[in-house]
């Protein structure tokens, strides 16, 4: 990234000359780390709409073209040609592994794939009825009270360990939170299965029969995890660099990205959108959620709607959506009313000058509630496993942080509203 030219700001009596950094690909940055120094000001922009906050070598997205690239890979090719542990070997290292590298990568994730046995007794301290986002914030949070070997983020070895046990622990956590919510006993992974597999299988195998990994399931649950493996500084990365930047412990920060996501703006809206489905139940109620999603003082938005990024259409969703036909086809769901609402949603709202104008489209999230619940999820695991997903992306950003000699703790600034100075008043005198 060179600096080639410069931006001019001039206000009241001062001028000052900002620095203009030139990305790989995407919009150029205006360098504002001296504006408070030399000018005195601050800038303002709630939401980061505007703002770069670091630079980053992992994922990029134009949001009007519609692409998303992880380390300059398109999206479709990964969903289509590779796998979600190669994926991750990606994104952790910044190339595609050779066989042999993709081979010991596998086997180091293997290897770390079940828990601390004591950690069997943190999911016996919740309440059956936990959303498993809970149980998930509490228990990876907890990681740092047990992997004490991998705490100190200045030996790269030790970050590394981390980042290993989180790709490898983060399902089986996720399925032992779900075994827990349902009463049934908890299912130790099979390292013979692969990644998306031994998850299907923690999260439905039962000891008293055999379960069976149908492979076209197993791909479905691999690509959702592909989809979802980064997607540069969204809200929960940023919340991970951000506690990261304090020099918290890797677990502590993956917990947090982990209560980020949670949200319905976030990863949240694959639960909320499935639930927003179900309520429209019919094609014919469909105009009366259209309108409600136009009127402001509704405060209704059609969940799985709209991007901060994407203003064209959502890559992912593409692919979701013909994994959403694939799997239920499999299935032999024909018919599902689920998928016929989403789709002619779709059509109207794609039609509708309020979604045009607003460059609203079905993001992600809209297909991938409807082939979870087909698999069998139940609504409160389709944020798991978006978290499950994103931990290879989280723990790469946060590397690659760590890694970063000119990181510091980061700490935005504000545009002060409230009162100036006054003085205390007595009790007796207000
Ligand atoms: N339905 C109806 N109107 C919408 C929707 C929606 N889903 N999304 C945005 N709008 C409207 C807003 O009311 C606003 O209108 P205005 O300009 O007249 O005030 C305009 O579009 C812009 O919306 P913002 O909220 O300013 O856009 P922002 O970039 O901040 O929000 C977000 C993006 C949070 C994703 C938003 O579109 C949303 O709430 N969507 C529904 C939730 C969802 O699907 N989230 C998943 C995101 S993807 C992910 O996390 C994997």
């Amino acid at each position: 990234m060179a600096d080639t030219k410069t931006a001019t700001l001039t206000f009241g009596d001062k001028t000052l000359s900002l620095p203009i950094l030139k990305p790989t690909i995407g919009p150029d940055v205006v360098d504002i780390r001296k504006l408070y120094a030399e000018g005195d000001v601050f800038t303002y922009d709630p939401g980061f709409t505007s703002t770069a906050a670091c630079d980053s070598a992992i994922t990029y997205i134009d949001g009007d073209l519609g692409e998303l690239l992880y380390r300059g890979y398109p999206i479709e090719q990964l969903a289509n040609q590779s796998t979600h542990l190669e994926v991750c070997y990606l994104l952790l290292y910044g190339e595609l592994p050779t066989a042999d590298q993709l081979d010991d990568f596998t086997t180091r994730v293997r290897r770390h794939t079940m828990v601390h046995e004591q950690m069997h007794n943190f999911f016996r301290g919740f309440r059956r009825d936990s959303h498993p986002m809970a149980t998930m914030v509490g228990v990876v949070g907890a990681m740092s009270a047990f992997y004490h070997d991998s705490l100190d983020i200045n030996d790269p070895w030790q970050r590394e360990v981390a980042a290993i046990r989180m790709v490898a622990k983060l399902p089986t956590i996720a399925a032992m939170a779900y075994k827990y919510s349902i009463g049934q006993p908890f299912v130790y992974p099979k390292n013979a299965l692969s990644y998306a597999g031994n998850f299907l299988h923690m999260c439905f195998a039962v000891p008293c029969e055999d379960y069976v990994v149908q492979p076209a399931l197993e791909r479905a649950m691999d690509r959702i995890m592909m989809l979802h493996a980064d997607h540069e500084q969204n809200a929960s990365t940023s919340t991970v660099r951000l506690a990261g930047s304090s020099g918290a412990n890797p677990f502590a920060c993956i917990a947090a990205g982990i209560a980020c996501l949670w949200g319905p703006a976030h990863g949240g809206a694959n639960q909320a959108c499935l639930e927003m489905l179900k309520e429209i139940g019919t094609v014919d109620r469909i105009p009366e959620f259209i309108a409600k999603a136009k009127d402001k003082t509704s405060g209704f938005r059609l969940m799985g709607f709209g991007h901060r990024v994407y203003k064209n259409f959502d890559p992912r969703a593409k692919v979701m959506k013909e994994s959403a036909d694939e799997v239920l086809d499999l299935l032999g769901v024909h018919n599902n009313p689920l998928l016929q609402v989403a789709k002619e949603l779709e059509r109207i709202a794609l039609e509708d000058e309020y979604f045009i104008s607003k460059k609203l489209y079905p993001n992600v999230d809209f297909y991938s509630g409807i082939i979870l619940e087909a698999m069998g999820f139940p609504t409160a695991m389709f944020t798991p496993i978006f978290a499950i997903s994103r931990t290879v992306g989280w723990i790469s950003q946060w590397k690659e942080m760590i890694g970063d000699p000119t990181q510091r703790i980061g700490r935005p600034r504000q545009l002060y509203v409230g009162p100036t100075r006054r003085d205390y008043t007595d009790l007796a005198k207000r």
